[in-house]
C-alpha cells in the first residue's frame, strides 16, 4: 500500500493511493464500499491502485493483518485474470477465481486470513481448461482498518 509491506510480493507493477476521485469514480467506490463493508467499519480513505503490466503478477501472500482488517474488496479493470486461494494450514486445499475484467471480487473472513491469494502470469492464466490471456490489469482495492487492540 504503498508502504512497501507487499512489494516483494508484486512483480511486473506501479502503484499508487489515491484520495481525491472524480465524482463518477467516487459514485462507482461507494457502490464497492456498501457492498463490501458494514455501516460502521472503519474504512481506509486511500483506495489502492495497482497496475499491473502484461507480464506482472503477484505471488502468493496474505495483506498485512497490521494494516488492514477483515475485508478487501478489488475491481479488476483492463483484464481478465485468475486468482488462486491456497490454505496456508494445508496447501492441498485451494481453489483459482476467475475475475473478468470489470468484475468486484471481496475477500473476508477464512479467504482473508487463512489463505493465501496470488495474480497467476500470464503463462500460468487458466481456468477450467482455458487460457485466460492476461493484459495489462488494473485493479482497485478498497480496505478496511484492523480492530482496534
Ligand atoms: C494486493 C493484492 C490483488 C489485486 O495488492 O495485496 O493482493 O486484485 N492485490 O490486484
Ligand atoms: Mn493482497
Amino acid at each position: 500500500m504503498g508502504k512497501g509491506w507487499q512489494g516483494k510480493a508484486i512483480h511486473g507493477f506501479r502503484e499508487t493511493e489515491i484520495a481525491q476521485w472524480s465524482e463518477a469514480s467516487r459514485e462507482i467506490l461507494q457502490r464497492v464500499r456498501d457492498t463490501a463493508f458494514l455501516p460502521g467499519m472503519s474504512q481506509l480513505s486511500l483506495v489502492h491502485v495497482l497496475d499491473l503490466d502484461k507480464s506482472g503478477y503477484i505471488k502468493p501472500h496474505v495483506d498485512s493483518v497490521k494494516f488492514c482488517g477483515c475485508t478487501i474488496a478489488g475491481l479488476s479493470l483492463l483484464s481478465s485474470c485468475v486468482m488462486r486461494l491456497v490454505s496456508e494450514q494445508n496447501p492441498e486445499d485451494w481453489m483459482d477465481l476467475l475475475l473478468p475484467r470489470r468484475s468486484l471480487y471481496i475477500l473476508r473472513g477464512t479467504a482473508r486470513y487463512e489463505f493465501t491469494h496470488e495474480i497467476l502470469k500470464d503463462e500460468e492464466s487458466f481456468f477450467d481448461g482455458q487460457k485466460i490471456p492476461r493484459e495489462r490489469r488494473i485493479s482497485v482495492i478498497c480496505r478496511n482498518l484492523p480492530a482496534p487492540t
